[in-house]
């Protein structure tokens, strides 16, 4: 068996070498295109706009992100120890639930399982769990229970990568061993869905054929995913779409995002720099992180600053998008102090100027250099992100302007002709000044003005 595994382990070396964590790479199919009924499912999804991502496990512990097993090349039995030290002391799941929705978010999703493969729950044929490692604490049902009481919605991540296998790197040459990995991921997936009530979100990722067999090209010395046109062509499937169809029959209102083979409910955009285009036909989702780096805890990284945060949380639900923000707790399970004052912050934005984001849609001018603008019935808010601009010219709307005023109700003059919806931006140092514009009739949600990137808002009259 040893022998074994140190053949494995020369293997991988030879053939994959570290690299630092990987980026997600959008697919190309289309996931939602048969996926009829998930314009209904995700409508209190689309309504909500903001949640709070959570990625809690062993790689806590040396302070250096969730790759870093991988990335370190640690083999898989002296990172396991970790499990030994993962106790969760300070783990307070009431206290998480009251950070989100301080920071204003209305659903949270926590790693049951990242791809080191340590569950955060109970799983009857594995001991590689918190329930049965030095924690002894189903965290995923302390968890699950909190957040319901904290009135948001439950969103669990998993992913069936697992680098204890050696059949996810080679699945065509140990599948046997690949087809033990499937059987977990179904069986884990199962407990998810049966043991802890309703869950309204799987988050899924490293699913589906484009990271199976670890993608192996590399780019620049870094590990990369495999290019979209390139996924695994081997004989192993996840079946993913059997998965998920049990999974919806378990759970009928949840709702997955794209990375599996199944049909999705939502697209996931991931990182700052995937902010991307105005899409109000296919729902989505920008993921990123509070500090600059990985996803899981790193001691000393660099938080965002507010501005760029609340600019980027704006421009995704400007262009229709919803924006889930990542923390990662230390080993203990406390949150770093400064991160949470950062969410607090975030909350506090949302307290005065939330019902701009809130159950709004992006549009109806779209995104340009201006800044962009969202909507709900008849009041449309436009979000001037550009400091400079004192007098934003916006290509005309066809409806009747009735009035133009600031979040509290301060009038903002303006004009309308054939041509020009003008307004007067009031002086603000606000990270975005809002200004919220009454129409005549309730602008249809699926209509947009476009606007001409860099013409969309000039200081001078037209
Ligand atoms: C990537 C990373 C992973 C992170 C995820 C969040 O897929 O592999 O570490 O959990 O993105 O979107």
């Amino acid at each position: 068996m040893r022998t074994r595994a140190f053949l494995y382990a020369i293997f991988a070396c030879v053939l994959i070498s570290p690299t630092v964590s990987a980026q997600w790479a959008p697919l190309d199919r289309d996931p939602l295109s048969d996926n009829n009924d998930a314009t209904q499912r995700v409508a209190w999804w689309q309504q909500a706009r903001f949640g709070l991502f959570i990625h809690w496990g062993l790689y806590a512990i040396p302070e250096r992100g969730e790759w870093v097993q991988w990335n370190e090349q640690i083999s898989t039995d002296s990172y396991a120890k970790l499990a030994d030290q993962f106790t969760a002391e300070h783990f307070d799941a009431d206290a998480w639930a009251h950070v989100a929705s301080d920071a204003g978010a209305k659903y949270m999703v926590l790693t049951a399982r990242h791809h080191d493969g340590f569950a955060l729950f109970d799983d009857e044929n594995n001991s590689y769990t918190s329930v049965k490692a030095a924690a002894h604490r189903d965290i995923v049902a302390e968890y699950v229970k909190a957040v319901r009481k904290a009135g948001l919605q439950v969103g669990l991540y998993y992913s069936p990568i697992d680098w204890r296998f050696p059949g996810f790197f080679f699945p065509d040459l140990y599948t046997n061993n690949a087809v033990v990995m499937r059987e977990q991921y179904h069986r884990q997936i199962n407990e998810l869905a049966t043991r802890y009530g309703k869950v309204d979100v799987l988050w899924f990722d490293g699913g589906g054929n484009e990271w199976l067999g670890m993608g192996g090209i590399q780019f620049k010395g870094r590990w990369q995913a495999r290019a979209n046109n390139e996924p695994y062509a081997g004989r192993f499937d996840w079946q993913d779409k059997k998965v998920v169809a049990k999974l919806r029959e378990q759970q009928p209102a949840i709702i997955i995002n794209d990375r599996t083979n199944a049909a999705a409910d939502f697209r996931s955009r991931e990182g700052d720099n995937a902010l991307g285009k105005f899409d109000n036909q296919t729902p989505w989702e920008l993921c990123t992180t509070i500090v600059e780096g990985g996803w899981g805890y790193q001691k000393d990284a660099k938080i965002k600053s507010l501005s760029h945060l609340i600019k980027l949380f704006v421009e995704v639900v400007g262009r229709d998008g919803n924006f889930i923000l990542n923390i990662g707790p230390k080993a203990d399970g406390q949150m770093d102090e400064n991160q949470v004052q950062r969410l607090r912050e975030i909350g506090n934005w949302l307290q005065q100027n939330g019902e701009s984001i809130y159950g709004t849609r992006g549009g109806p001018w779209l995104p340009a250099s201006y800044g962009v603008s969202t909507h709900r019935g008849k009041i449309i808010y436009v979000h001037v992100l550009n400091n400079s601009a004192s007098v934003v010219s916006l290509p005309n709307i066809p409806v009747r302007v009735v009035k133009m005023s600031t979040l509290d109700n301060k009038p903002v003059s303006f004009s309308q002709d054939k041509q020009y919806t003008r307004i007067n931006v009031p002086s603000s140092n606000s990270i975005d000044t809002i200004v919220k514009v009454e129409i005549a009739q309730p602008w249809n949600s699926t209509a947009v003005v476009p606007v001409d990137y860099d013409k969309g808002w000039l200081n001078l009259d037209h």
